[in-house]
């Protein structure tokens, strides 16, 4: 059973060759209409199932999209309407949907929902986002990257905020496919230890620099993310936009950068918060690359979860 749970539990040369799945499908369907069905359909007569524990916009069109131009079916199902929030087990919910479709794609809050998820199932689970981490997230991401200035391999990435489930999986990231990465932002929102561990014993270098102009130094690319995350309290958000202020992507600080380095988010943002609408919109950005390689990595992902 091959089931995508995360950057760190997939073997590195898998993650290799699903990237390149990516580009080489992407570069088959450059100037079809979004609809249009690709040449060849791999998930003819296969049902996805794609539950949303939580809300999403990029997620849910990316592998609806996706799912329908390789020749398959979805169904988009809310955590709240299902039985699933009204008692029923995660392991029977699990076992009772492999009785209906072919792959399970999940949103939600605790790791442990994806865990047991993809322990009941018969079928593979993907991990579209839980409170700890966001592959799918993160291997659009290093597509992205690649398409823009070729191999990630021994660059710098330099995440400025919060050590939240994005940068996670991008810690992860950093250890299978051999980058370093610098975490820049106050000591009560680093990344979790584990992560972190991951990647130095994979022999990359893993730092952390309070300063965020010290930390963009030398960097090919800066990443930022929103300062309250789905699954944090909004009582905390005074004091989140607070201690993060400090750690706001802005002209000043990607010019302490590398010239040609990158700017990177998986949206959605909070413009003038964790980023400025200037860099945003302006000439490093590769923002809406990035969305787009959703639809793009996922469908590599959802092919090598069924091995078609
Ligand atoms: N980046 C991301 O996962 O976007 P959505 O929350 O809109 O799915």
């Amino acid at each position: 059973m091959k089931h995508f749970l995360d950057i760190h539990k997939t073997d590195a040369g898998e993650l290799r060759a699903m990237i390149d799945l990516a580009r080489t499908m992407k570069t088959a369907r450059a100037g079809l209409p979004k609809g249009a069905p690709d040449a060849t359909q791999p998930l003819a007569g296969r049902m996805v199932a794609l539950i949303f524990e939580k809300p999403s916009t990029r997620t849910r069109v990316s592998f609806d999209v996706g799912v329908r131009q390789m020749g398959g079916q979805t169904m988009v199902l809310s955590g709240k309407e299902m039985q699933l929030g009204h008692g029923e087990t995660i392991a029977d919910t699990a076992r009772v949907l492999s009785r209906y479709v072919d792959l399970i794609m999940i949103r939600t809050f605790e790791e442990q929902t994806l865990l047991e998820m993809a322990e009941y199932a018969t079928v593979p689970v993907i991990n579209g986002l839980t409170n700890r981490t966001h592959p799918c997230q993160i291997m659009a991401d290093v597509m992205t990257y690649e398409e823009h200035r070729g191999p990630i391999s021994g660059k710098k990435a330099v995440w400025c905020g919060d050590g939240n489930n994005v940068c996670a999986s991008w810690i992860q990231a950093a250890g299978q496919f051999g980058f370093d990465m610098t975490f820049s932002g106050p000591s009560t929102l680093d990344p979790e230890d584990d992560f972190v561990r991951f990647a130095r014993e994979k022999g990359v270098n893993i730092a952390i620099e309070r300063d965020p102009a010290r930390a963009v130094q030398g960097a090919d690319v800066v990443i930022a993310d929103t300062w309250v995350s789905m699954h944090d309290s909004q009582s905390s958000r005074e004091r989140r936009h607070n201690q993060l202020r400090p750690y706001q992507v802005n002209d000043a600080l990607m010019a302490q950068a590398k010239d040609d380095a990158l700017f990177m988010h998986c949206l959605p943002a909070h413009r003038d918060d964790e980023v400025t609408s200037a860099v945003m919109d302006g000439p490093h950005s590769v923002v809406f690359d990035e969305a787009e390689n959703r639809l793009h990595a996922q469908k590599a992902v959802m092919r090598w979860c069924l091995g078609v």
